[in-house]
């Protein structure tokens, strides 16, 4: 059965002095989980949010949180960000020398495991992880700054980490998920590709009618998509 259509923000553009609100937005929003992008400005040159920041935002929602960790170390910090009430890591596929360990590592957690993979990294990079993972996270810009352009050229790699799934007898049990550029005129062709859960920031809080018309917005878009 094709995974459900979700729609999940990326909390960069959101007003850092007020996190709490913010999040409390989103999930009246109806978004289906939030993404925090934790950034170390190692592995890429911009710096975001730590354990506590994301631990204090926690008591104010009760959507999922997840943590896309855009950092060199990420075996390293995995326990602070399950422990702040992030029940996913992504962690990057080029940033992990023993990936298939540091999947394991954070399901022994209690958290899901997900792999993200830079525009230019194979699909090939998480063949041999797919039973320890829920989610692939095919970048769709280059990791670090929100309001870039979405990289159309990713959508056949999307379609790639499908049939890798369907092949592995995965597809019912991993999400695929698409992050960077993504709004009104993009979501229709990651979701057609293959995509069921997308990840907006700027496409959010630019939509003059307000989060909750954005979210039903790209929500509609993407599940006629994949009709
Ligand atoms: C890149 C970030 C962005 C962000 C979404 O490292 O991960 O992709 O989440 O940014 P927008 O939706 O503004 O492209």
């Amino acid at each position: 059965m094709a995974r459900p259509v979700m729609i999940a923000p990326s909390v960069l553009p959101a007003d850092f002095s007020k996190l709490g609100e913010e999040v409390a937005a989103l999930e009246a929003a109806g978004v289906d989980l939030i993404q925090w992008d934790v950034m170390d400005g190692q592995f890429v040159p911009n710096l975001t949010f730590g354990p506590d920041v994301i631990r204090s935002a926690r008591q104010h929602c009760s959507v999922p949180f997840e943590a896309h960790l855009m950092v060199h170390t990420p075996d390293v910090m995995a326990e602070n960000y399950v422990d702040a009430g992030c029940s996913r890591l992504i962690v990057h596929a080029e940033a992990c020398t023993h990936l298939h360990r540091t999947c394991g590592n954070i399901n022994e957690l209690g958290a899901s495991a997900a792999v993200a993979l830079n525009p230019a990294t194979p699909v090939s990079a998480v063949e041999h992880v797919l039973d320890l993972i829920d989610l692939v996270l095919v970048m769709t810009v280059n990791p670090g700054f929100g309001g870039q352009a979405y990289i159309s050229t990713m959508e056949p790699k999307i379609a790639e980490v499908r049939t890798m799934l369907e092949a592995a007898g995965r597809a019912d049990d991993v999400h695929i998920e698409v992050d960077g550029g993504i709004g009104p005129t993009t979501i229709a062709g990651a979701a057609a590709a293959g995509a069921n859960v997308l990840i907006a920031g700027s496409a959010l809080y630019r939509d003059p009618e307000g989060l909750e018309h954005a979210v039903s917005d790209l929500r509609a878009r993407a599940e006629a998509a994949r009709s």
